[in-house]
């Protein structure tokens, strides 16, 4: 059978990686793709990322099912056209997909369902939210409305910044029609967590949890990023709290869909903090797996991912459980020079050639690749085409020693002024020391 992977980051390598170990496949395409998944056993990259190509595509090379990874390709209506084409694909259709692609959107369907979040405002007029600015204290959170490739989020520590967040969305229109609208936001404080689920529309499997690193630099300081390293499992979502999330966030969300007329098939990610009462809230929706959070949940996940997507495309995820490995993952991105700003391509990688060898003998460690291209001498050098170059990621007996095995791996790896954070995890290895 041939399977179709779209996208060409870290989570998309994950994905195709894992889907090509099912016996039954004997090809996963990647469109577009990138080094790690042209030269991975099993994958081969197609050039082609326009919908009505990708379909004329999957319909002659017979692909089985289509597996979408990001939010673009969603919002650009990607999964209403391959049904529409009667073909399989697994991912939201464009009106579930709001949920990502319209934070109004989320919110408001948040309240209508009594779901946990915090309290906002919405505005148009600059005016307004300057007038709503002088009579609220901060932190406040400003948010443009659209997609924004993650940079479309202030946390303003003190009103100028809000201020000027507002100028820079609603007047300079920095974010384009993204940012015709934005919300105010109250500042929740507490610990951030991913929770992503599978689900057929009715039926709903969660993905082991996972926590994420957004900024630039360790201690959780400078600039937000797409995400610069996670691990799963997160202690912080004890059982008791992951069925409170499950009863009071993920099944109001598909069920609350479902009552709506909109049936959401695919990845669903729940941006959650967790409070110091142990309270879940929704910071926000992705209708998409979290990149870098795919990285060590596919390295866990002990099931044929084939078989959960076929029964989630089938409607019949409830005849299926997913099987994790014991032990934790953790992945650590090496990200270019300038990101996330201004990040530097063209750089030559060294040391992935070897890693590449030696990781078809384990299951313990892969590294998967994001923002990287065949280049240099004869098309046979690996080269940085990206912000996010690979995530490294290893499995450990416990958070500690996944971290310490997914560094060891980091030291064989170079490029010149490459930028990682050296603290990946430590959220969750403090925790399990107090206990
Ligand atoms: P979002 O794209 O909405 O997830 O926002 C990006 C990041 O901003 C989140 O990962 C949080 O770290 C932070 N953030 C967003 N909303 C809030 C909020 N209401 N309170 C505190 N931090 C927030
Ligand atoms: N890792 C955050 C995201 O995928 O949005």
């Amino acid at each position: 059978m041939k399977l179709l992977v779209i996208g060409g980051g870290g989570r998309e390598h994950a994905l195709a990686w894992k889907l090509s170990l099912s016996p039954r496949v004997h090809k996963v395409f990647v469109a577009p793709g990138n080094a790690g998944t042209a030269l991975e056993r099993g994958l081969e990259n197609i050039s082609i990322t326009s919908i009505p190509e990708l379909i004329e595509f999957a319909k002659q090379e017979q692909i089985a099912i289509t597996v979408v990874g990001p939010e673009t390709s969603l919002a650009e209506g990607i999964v209403d056209a391959f049904q529409a084409a009667g073909l399989k694909i697994f991912g939201p259709v464009q009106q579930a997909a709001q949920l990502e692609t319209s934070k109004i959107f989320a919110k408001e369907f948040m309240q209508r369902h009594h779901i946990p979040t915090a309290n906002y405002a919405r505005f148009q007029d600059p005016v307004l939210a300057h007038e709503y600015i002088d009579q609220k204290s901060t932190p406040l959170v400003i948010k443009a409305d659209g997609l924004a490739a993650g940079k479309g989020v202030v946390v303003a520590q003190t009103n100028e910044q809000a201020h000027s967040a507002i100028n820079a969305i609603l007047v300079e229109k920095n974010f384009g029609s993204a940012g015709y609208e934005i919300i105010i936001e109250e500042f929740l404080r507490g610990t951030e967590v991913s929770f992503i689920v599978m689900t057929d529309g009715c039926h709903i499997l969660p993905l082991a949890t996972s926590q994420d690193h957004k900024r630039l630099f360790d201690g959780d300081l400078g600039p937000n990023t797409g995400g610069m390293g996670a691990y799963s499992p997160t202690p912080f979502i004890s059982p008791s709290l992951h069925a409170q999330i499950m009863r009071n966030i993920i099944y109001p969300v598909i069920n609350g869909l479902k009552e709506e007329g909109i049936n959401y098939t695919g990845f669903l990610y729940a941006g959650l903090m967790i409070t110091a009462e142990d309270q879940a809230k929704v910071l926000e929706f992705n209708c998409r797996l979290g990149d870098p959070e795919t990285q060590p949940i596919m390295l866990r996940l002990k099931s044929e991912l084939l078989t959960l997507i076929t029964h989630a495309v089938n409607g019949t995820l409830d005849k299926v459980d997913a099987e994790w490995d014991r032990r934790a993952a953790l992945g650590v991105v090496m990200a270019a020079h300038g990101y996330p700003e201004d990040p530097r391509k063209n750089d030559v990688i060294q040391g992935l050639q070897d890693l590449i060898i030696d990781q078809e003998n384990t299951d313990s460690f892969h590294i998967f690749h994001a923002g990287t291209r065949m280049g240099g001498n004869d098309e046979k050098e690996i080269m940085t085409a990206g912000g996010r170059v690979v995530c490294v990621t290893a499995l450990g007996e416990n958070v500690r020693i996944a971290q310490q095995n997914a560094y060891k791996l980091i030291e064989k790896i170079h490029f010149d002024d490459y930028q990682i954070r050296h603290d990946i995890g430590y959220q969750g290895i403090n925790y399990q020391r107090k206990k």
